[in-house]
């Protein structure tokens, strides 16, 4: 099975959770995707949802597949949210943020009742870390808030490259008009002290750990899909 059948598979597996008229939060990235094109043929059928992006390109491919969509203002509560990771480990703490959507990723699964991860096995770890860490900060005082995070992650023990992510010849700009660090750390052995010290930062906006926020994760591989339990 190629990746982006395992995907699909993690996607057709969460699909069967979704009921009729669950306001549900969608997420971002080649996964999720696969999750917007099954549930816009079930919209074509007659399921009846509400959706509520996760960034400005889910929103587009909602749209151009037909499945409605309202703002987090307009739904603050929401019943159900499946999204992708870059990375989860046996506890279900994630990485996200590849895709450069982590804030409104982490403000929608916050305000889901659950949130279902897709994923293939590919992005299954022990340790989080070897996915360098997505690190959304204000475009103000770039650099010290470079210097503050450096400083922070080795009062941890972590250390590695910080990076401003590209796109193209600029910088990648978020939905939100902001920028992001990518943090190799390699492994991050304390997820929760990380998390905590980088909210304590002033110019960092959000951080790509989700901690507490999955309900389960749908893990697929070769052999068919697993689930992964918030212990
Ligand atoms: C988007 O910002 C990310 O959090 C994605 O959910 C994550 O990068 C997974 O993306 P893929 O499904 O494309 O691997």
């Amino acid at each position: 099975m190629d990746a982006r059948e395992m995907k699909k598979k993690a996607a057709e597996a969460a699909l069967s959770h979704v009921e009729d008229g669950m306001r549900l939060g969608i997420g971002t990235g080649s996964t999720a995707e696969e999750f917007v094109r099954l549930l816009a043929e079930r919209v074509a059928d007659g399921l009846q949802v509400q959706g509520v992006p996760t960034s400005e390109r889910t929103a587009r491919l909602c749209l151009e597949l037909g499945i409605p969509l309202r703002s987090l203002g307009e739904l603050p509560e929401l019943d159900l949210t499946i999204d992708g990771a870059d990375e989860v480990d046996p506890q279900l703490r994630l990485i996200k943020g590849g895709g450069g959507a982590l804030l409104r990723e982490k403000i929608v699964a916050a305000a889901s009742a659950r949130m279902i991860v897709i994923a293939d096995e590919t992005k299954v770890v022990e340790t989080l870390g070897s996915f360098p860490l997505p690190i959304e900060v204000n475009p103000f005082g770039l650099t010290a808030t470079r210097i503050a995070v450096e400083r922070v992650a080795s009062r941890l023990g972590l250390s590695g490259q910080i990076t401003l992510r590209q796109s193209g010849e600029d910088v990648f700009t978020t939905d939100g008009g902001h920028h992001i660090l990518d943090a190799s750390f390699g492994r991050i052995p304390d997820a929760e002290a990380l998390a905590g010290k980088l909210y304590l930062i002033p110019g960092v906006v959000e951080h790509g750990l989700f901690i507490n926020l999955a309900s389960f994760a749908i893990i697929a591989g070769d052999t068919g899909a697993r689930t992964i339990k918030a212990q």
